[in-house]
């Protein structure tokens, strides 16, 4: 037995990152910092990660400074979202320069215990990716709000990763159709690809996969932020030759309102 406050002291031994709530404004600073090094195309910029610190490219583990983060990019679009429970944040990079065009997803992990980032963990797309075509996923990204949620209009971590998991469920499960909360209007953005016509109707659900036996999308990491009912899930597509892969969603009222993708085939 034990009293309430002894309980609680017990507990946070045991699962401190469930009790503290990681401090959000370390994590938006982070992911600028690693924007700031991506427009500088100097890893050399960031600090504060831990002594086992990992990148990864595509599902592959590299030194930081042998992938994008070596180019300087134009950086015309970043957008972030925290998980103040994770410790994690996942930052969308658009660069539409014609000349080294990129689109990235990367999801950085943090150390509860002393906010260092342990893992850079990004999708990194350019020419012949998936539906490539930076131009396009910068036009109708910057028309799409992914702004915060009103706290009475906010969607709870479970149902923001069910909406998720349903939703890439799809291609290994026709039940999972039913239970995305499908919402209207809703686009999607794959690649450079938009479903959306600007319509009061738009539908996420055309050209929804019907061949419902294909792999899982397994190896799923997750950032989830409430606030801008956001879900970002990074996974291996693997009917589609294997890619690395990121889905993102966005919820209102329990219904999903956006999906972009970036998925990068391994030819
Ligand atoms: C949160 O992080 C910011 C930026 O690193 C820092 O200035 C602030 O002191 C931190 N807040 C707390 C409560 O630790
Ligand atoms: C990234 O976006 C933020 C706004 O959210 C902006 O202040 C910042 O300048 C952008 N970074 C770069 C390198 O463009
Ligand atoms: C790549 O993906 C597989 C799952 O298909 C996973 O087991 C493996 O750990 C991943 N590799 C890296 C470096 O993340
Ligand atoms: C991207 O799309 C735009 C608009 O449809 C098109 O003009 C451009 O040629 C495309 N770029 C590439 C590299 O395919
Ligand atoms: C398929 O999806 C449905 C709806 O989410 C779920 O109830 C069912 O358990 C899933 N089946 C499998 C085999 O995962
Ligand atoms: C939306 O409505 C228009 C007519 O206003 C129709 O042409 C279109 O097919 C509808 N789209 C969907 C996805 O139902």
């Amino acid at each position: 037995m034990c009293g309430l406050y002894t309980c609680l002291i017990a507990l946070a031994a045991v699962f401190p990152a469930v009790l503290a709530e990681c401090n959000r404004t370390h994590l938006f600073e982070w992911a600028h910092n690693f924007v700031d090094a991506q427009a500088l195309g100097f890893a050399g910029y960031l600090d504060g990660a831990s002594d086992d610190f990992v990148y990864q490219e595509n599902n592959k583990t590299m030194d930081l400074t042998a992938g994008v983060m070596r180019k300087m990019l134009k950086i015309d679009h970043n957008r972030t979202i925290a998980d103040s429970v994770t410790c994690s944040s996942y930052t969308e990079i658009i660069s539409a320069d014609a000349a080294q065009p990129y689109v990235i997803g990367a999801q950085i992990h943090h150390n509860p215990s002393d906010m260092k980032a342990y893992l850079v963990d990004s999708i990194v797309s350019t020419t012949g990716s998936w539906l490539f075509n930076a131009t396009q996923t910068l036009h109708y990204a910057l028309q799409e709000n992914w702004g915060v949620l009103p706290e009475n209009k906010r969607d709870t971590r479970t149902t923001l990763k069910n909406a998720a998991d349903a939703y890439l469920n799809i291609w290994s499960n026709k039940s999972a159709i039913d239970a995305v909360p499908w919402g209207t209007p809703c686009a999607r953005l794959e690649g450079g690809a938009y479903t959306g016509k600007g319509e009061p109707n738009d539908s996420c659900k055309v050209g929804i996969p019907t061949n419902n036996n294909q792999a899982p999308n397994s190896h799923r990491r997750y950032v989830i932020d409430e606030t801008v009912g956001s879900a970002s899930v990074l996974c291996i597509f693997e009917h589609l030759q294997m890619a690395p892969d990121s889905h993102e969603f966005r919820l209102e009222g329990g219904k999903l309102r956006y999906v972009h993708t970036i998925t990068v085939p391994q030819k």
